[in-house]
């Protein structure tokens, strides 16, 4: 497959991008940062671009094309930025809602445009957040929900075209950031001498019991594995026309309030 991975530099994105690559599918990496780590390694090419200026979105999308026509688009990159004094400002409202779901979108669209005899799936993540937005991230919140209704409004009008637009709700992941976030949770809790003694199990016994604190109700406790986020992206990818207009939820099992 051509696989194009949005956000390659970090957490989810770049644990995809790693893994379509290892199966042997060629990725094109969209985000502003290098992976240096990547440089001259087969199949892989990078566009660094910075997802919250609109104006690339045609250029973007015939370059994609370019590229090699692609089967997949996983729109991976984000802004996630805490609120300035816990204020919504709203230039970075603006910004967080341009790259997390006016662009994306956008792009996709432009794709479906000048690709279109062509049968691609568009997967774009959501997020509890979107309806429980966490205190200081209320911007990332609000985008996430604008992202809920423009990936709708994309499904409906790409419904006669060979665009699949699918989307996969998203639980706490075990993202290095999240992990490390959390072992340092750990660590202020008992200390550091007697976090760095726990075993293996039960680090991921306090980890869980630290993740069901903060999703009480959460039937699967813990963080979202990337390998099981790049299954269910793979599925959606293998299921054509059927996976159009799916939502999944990889999100502790919790109640969707949407
Ligand atoms: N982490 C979680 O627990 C969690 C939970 C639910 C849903 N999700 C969703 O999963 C997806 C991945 O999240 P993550 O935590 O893995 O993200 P992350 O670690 O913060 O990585 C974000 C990626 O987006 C890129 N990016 C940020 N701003 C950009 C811009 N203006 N233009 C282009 N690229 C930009 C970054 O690269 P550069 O800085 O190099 O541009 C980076 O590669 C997101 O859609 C997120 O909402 C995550």
């Amino acid at each position: 497959m051509n696989v194009v991975v949005t956000g390659a530099t970090r957490g989810l994105g770049r644990a995809l991008c790693d893994r379509f690559l290892g199966d042997g599918h060629r990725v094109c990496a969209v985000q502003r940062g290098a992976r240096d780590d990547l440089a001259g390694v087969a199949g892989y090419h990078e566009l660094r671009r910075d997802l919250g200026e609109p104006a690339l979105v045609d250029d973007l999308a015939a370059e994609l094309a370019a590229w090699g026509r692609p089967d997949l688009v996983v729109h991976s990159a984000v802004r996630c930025e805490p609120d300035p004094d816990g204020e919504v400002a709203v230039d970075e409202l603006d910004r967080h809602v341009r790259v997390n779901a006016v662009v994306p979108c956008a792009l996709s669209r432009a794709l479906a445009r000048r690709l279109d005899d062509a049968e691609v799936t568009h997967v774009f993540f959501g997020t509890l957040s979107a309806c429980d937005p966490e205190p200081e991230l209320a911007a990332y919140g609000a985008s996430k929900l604008a992202l809920v209704g423009l990936v709708r409004h994309l499904a409906r009008t790409l419904a006669d075209t060979h665009h699949r637009v699918a989307s996969l709700v998203l639980g706490s992941l075990a993202t290095p950031d999240n992990l490390a976030h959390l072992d340092a949770e750990i660590a202020a809790g008992l200390g550091a001498d007697r976090a760095a003694t726990l075993t293996a199990a039960q680090q991921r016994t306090v980890r869980r019991a630290l993740v069901a604190r903060r999703r009480p109700g959460a039937a699967f406790p813990d963080l979202v594995p990337l390998v099981a986020v790049h299954r269910a992206v793979c599925a959606l990818a293998e299921l054509g026309p059927a996976g159009h207009g799916a939502t999944w939820r990889l999100d502790h099992g919790l109640e969707a309030r949407l």
